[in-house]
């Protein structure tokens, strides 16, 4: 073990830097919209049953991996591996994280512009008494213009790429103390005020009411992927952040506490989304627009909308910049393993994340029809692939890695419980969220 590491000052700071990574446009955006489309209520339970026996086993198998490696995702994989007397490969699962991260990162970037651009609008009063129909059409003609798009896209790289070239981003960490509870608050004003208009019960028995009928493999493998996403596991980014996690605190508690608020927004989010979509007979499926052309209408409603508007876009770019932080740090340090300096690797990710982004950007006008892979756009592909595919597979071979293959005593120290509760989470792991993970990955792939 490399005592030398720096740890977390404290268990809240561990806790609050997986939260900064988990909560984000994946909550607020992605949830709601993929929810849209793929049916509600059955989606919405399928995603909560793979978050827990998928997703929050698995965080802790990735997060123990780095804790007990306290190392770089491809050290502490290569170190561990020989630990075990096992093959070295293990450690290119390290650069598969990077890549996906990588894809992630090029079309979150996009997004998180798309709050910077909404952020500037509210300021300038644009929503205020408008109608649902005209703030849809100011999203359209949003999306028709690529070079507005482009400098909202490359500023937030700008701000994310500026922190990752300072080193881990601690202080920014400390931004989700204020910035967690107060997003909490807004959505909880807004899912009370969704209370009160005519499309909530319609959303509430949408979302909660689950019919079984209309679960389908491919339903299965986006209630997967957006569970893997959500909880930013799968691409060993959460295993960078566990090597710098105290020895004395408790994974398990640490990553379910984790998964509880990460799905708690989601859920605000929704009922917040789709009490506007029922009460306006809109779409639910309407696809990536959906939260920002539903929210605008939502806050209208209330005094001071405007205000309120801003302040929830702005808290909404914070949470999405400390999870495009945490997406940025393994390529960046993937780079300074093959010799590069800090500031030199963040300039060469940050020109590749911001071109390949650019195809991303031109998908919803000059590229929208340009079917890339399996008739999708740019855009259509590098959101939907890497996050619903990649990131299984990654969280699939990392679970294997920690419940196989990693010697025992090390993974149960690592984990931080005593010996029943190891014995539990590594039997769930090996018997239930391996082979769950195997089976809707073939299913979908048939
Ligand atoms: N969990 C983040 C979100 O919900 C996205 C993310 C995925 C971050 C993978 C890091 C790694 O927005
Ligand atoms: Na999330």
């Amino acid at each position: 073990m490399n005592e030398t590491l720096e740890r977390w000052s404290s268990r809240r700071a561990f806790i609050l830097a997986v939260t900064g990574a988990a909560v984000g446009l994946g909550n607020i955006w992605r949830f709601p919209y993929i929810t849209g489309e793929n049916g509600g209520a059955a989606f919405l339970m399928l995603y909560v049953a793979f978050v827990v026996l998928l997703g929050v086993p698995v965080m802790m198998a990735e997060i123990l991996v780095g804790r007990a490696g306290r190392r770089s995702p491809m050290q502490s994989l290569a170190y561990l591996a020989s630990a075990a007397s096992a093959s070295g490969h293990w450690r290119w699962l390290g650069l598969f994280g990077a890549l996906t991260v990588f894809c992630i990162l090029s079309f979150y970037s996009v997004v998180s512009g798309w709050s910077i651009e909404f952020l500037s609008q509210s300021l300038r009063g644009e929503f205020v008494g408008r109608s649902a129909q005209e703030i849809g059409a100011g999203f359209d003609a949003f999306l028709a213009n690529p070079a507005r798009m482009a400098v909202n896209h490359s500023l937030f790289l700008l701000m994310t790429m500026l922190v990752v070239a300072g080193g881990v981003a601690k202080g920014l960490e400390r931004l989700n103390n204020v910035l967690m509870p107060l997003l909490y608050l807004l959505l909880l004003v807004l899912a009370g005020h969704a209370a009160t208009t005519s499309g909530f019960t319609t959303a509430l028995a949408w979302l909660f009411t689950p019919d079984l009928s209309a679960v389908s493999p491919m339903v299965l493998v986006h209630a997967m992927g957006h569970a893997f996403f959500t909880l930013a596991v799968g691409a060993c980014a959460l295993m960078a952040y566990g090597a710098y996690m105290p020895d004395q605190q408790s994974l398990p508690r640490a990553a379910a506490s984790v998964a509880v608020l990460d799905v708690g927004v989601a859920l605000l989010a929704g009922i917040a989304i789709f009490s506007v979509v029922f009460s306006q007979g809109m779409d639910p499926g309407q696809g990536p627009g959906l939260m920002f052309v539903t929210l605008p209408v939502a806050f209208a409603d209330l005094p001071f909308g405007a205000f309120w508007l801003s302040l929830f876009f702005l808290l909404l770019l914070l949470a999405t910049w400390t999870s495009s932080i945490n997406l940025a740090e393994p390529i960046v340090a993937t780079l300074q393993g093959w010799g590069l300096g800090r500031g030199r690797a963040t300039a060469v990710v940050g020109l590749a994340v911001w071109a390949l982004g650019l195809l991303s950007v031109l998908s919803f006008s000059t590229m929208a029809d340009v079917e890339v892979l399996f008739g999708m756009n740019v855009f259509a592909l590098v959101s939907t692939i890497p996050p619903e595919i990649f990131l299984p597979v990654g969280g699939l071979l990392i679970a294997i890695f920690a419940a196989w293959v990693m010697p025992e005593t090390i993974a149960r120290h690592a984990l931080g419980v005593g010996p029943g509760g190891f014995r539990l989470w590594r039997n769930l792991v090996r018997w239930v969220s391996i082979p769950l993970t195997l089976v809707v990955l073939g299913s979908g792939l048939l």
